[in-house]
């Protein structure tokens, strides 16, 4: 256990203390980070950095005390509800992330709902299984039931008939992709819209990822897929800023089809002796630097900016997936519509992909088998990788080679036989047959994750989540 220092070190200790941390993080500058990073560059990034700090000591609750971050704000999220074809009616706020934003619009339908549909007495929310699970940690948090429909698997856009069956009395919300993180597709936002809306149901837009990036894509007068409020059954869409909008963490925008809508967002409580809370988002106390940083990023660029960034990345996108379709043993799942796309095998253990081509520098994102996907690589390009776009296809080609010609260090039988023995045991005995087979030493994860990966794959999901929460709760 750590305990404060008896004597506090100099600025220039607790630097470089804290520097030291940093050892086994994955370096972030070498362009060859495609998941979870966007990078716009050196001077956006410095500018970000300072706009960043410049507001950190602002307390974005106190809006009385800094009327400042209230009016940058509102800018901000303008500026969002233009890209997506908002109206004058169009409400909306910042939030921490794509978690925040989807958590707000949840409980606002849940409060809409208890105001509006009295009758419902246990709400449910019905999202394709691609859906973030930003939905269903909402659900879990407002006491929802969650039902996941099914994707068609030729583009992993949600399946009408199965979301058209799962609405009921009971529906409050529903909600679609634009695109789902999973496959980079978007749904078939204007049809699931009109199907909600003629129930009298919610809308919501999970726009977290691609919000930003598909308007700029339309803007530039490529054919991208009605998902924003031009669509009249959308009732609300979050559009992350830290995502393609290439700002620092953490800020997002959710925005609602009105202020009547709206006003489920808000807590506001005068209830005790302490100030008055007033709150629209989640977060209450929070500094200014997300959107000072997000607010100046944006100042900076500008449209042609962001129409550069695009064009450029969709440009790298189309290298790597002629490159791809050139590599045997290798597919792109689905038909993306952005720079993300999934990379899956018939051949060989794609996780072991992942090991291999992290080996070289490349940072991808392993997703387990669900909803009729199989296992898969999460590839998300931003602008950072734009120059590294060949160099991807030619260690790709030379590690699918590699694995589709030796022996797999992966025995899938002898972990199948593993998990199968131990499907209805104790939570630790479970722990304890996988240990010894995943390559796990210490409290740190393996080197090689294909192993634990694998297994993890496997695994039925409710056993799967109850395993990862007694690791991580074992561990941190
Ligand atoms: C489509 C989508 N929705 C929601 C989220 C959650 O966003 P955050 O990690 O900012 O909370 C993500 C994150 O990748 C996403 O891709």
């Amino acid at each position: 256990m750590g305990a404060l220092l008896p004597k506090g070190v100099s600025k220039e200790i607790a630097l470089e203390q804290l520097s030291g941390f940093t050892e086994k993080d994955v370096n972030w500058r070498t362009g060859k980070v495609m998941t979870g990073l966007y990078d716009p560059g050196e001077t956006a990034h410095e500018l970000a950095v300072e706009a960043y700090t410049s507001f950190l000591a602002q307390n974005a609750l106190w809006i009385t005390m800094y009327p400042s971050i209230g009016k940058i704000e509102k800018e901000v999220v303008s500026s969002v509800a233009d890209l997506l074809r908002a109206d004058d009616e169009v409400a909306g706020n910042m939030t921490s992330g794509g978690t925040e934003s989807i958590l707000i619009a949840v409980k606002t339908a849940r409060d809409w709902a208890r105001v509006n549909r009295p009758d419902i007495k246990e709400p449910e929310m019905v999202v394709p299984v691609t859906a973030h699970p930003a939905f269903l940690k909402a659900a879990h948090y407002f006491g929802l039931n969650v039902i996941q429909t099914d994707v068609e698997l030729n583009e992993y856009r949600a399946d009408l008939d199965s979301y058209r069956n799962a609405l009921s009395q009971n529906t409050i919300i529903a909600a679609g992709s634009a695109p789902n993180y999973s496959h980079g597709s978007i749904d078939p936002i204007r049809e699931m819209a009109e199907i909600a809306r003629e129930r009298g149901i919610l809308f919501h837009v999970d726009g977290c990822i691609g919000g930003i990036y598909l308007s700029i894509l339309r803007r530039m007068g490529e054919p991208v897929r009605d998902f924003d409020f031009s669509v009249p059954g959308v009732t609300s869409i979050s559009a992350d800023l830290h995502k393609y909008g290439y700002t620092p963490k953490n800020a997002s925008v959710i925005l609602y089809r009105n202020r009547e809508l709206r006003k489920y967002a808000w807590f506001v409580s005068s209830a005790t002796p302490i100030y008055v809370l007033i709150n629209p988002t989640i977060q209450s106390s929070k500094t200014g630097g997300p959107v000072a940083a997000a607010w100046a990023t944006q100042r900076f660029l500008g449209e042609e900016g962001f129409q550069n960034i695009v064009r450029d990345s969709q440009k790298a996108t189309k290298l790597i997936l002629n490159g791809i379709k050139d590599i045997e043993g290798i597919k792109v799942l689905g038909n993306p519509d952005m720079c993300m796309f999934t990379l899956a095998s018939d051949e060989i253990n794609i996780f072991e992909l992942d090991d291999h081509m992290r080996e070289k520098g490349w940072h991808l994102a392993p997703q387990f088998a669900c909803g009729g996907s199989p296992p898969n690589l999460h590839v998300g390009l931003s602008h950072a990788n734009v120059p590294y776009a060949e160099m991807f296809v030619k260690d790709l080609e030379e590690v699918v080679h590699n694995l589709r010609h030796k022996q797999s260090a992966i025995n899938d039988k002898e972990l199948a036989k593993i998990v199968n023995d131990v499907l209805n045991k104790p939570i630790e005995d479970v722990m304890m047959a996988i240990i010894p087979v995943i390559g796990l030493t210490g409290m740190d994860l393996p080197e090689k994750m294909a192993p634990l990966n694998t297994v993890l794959n496997l695994l039925p999901v409710k056993l799967r989540d109850e395993l990862l929460t007694v690791f991580f709760n074992m561990t941190s």
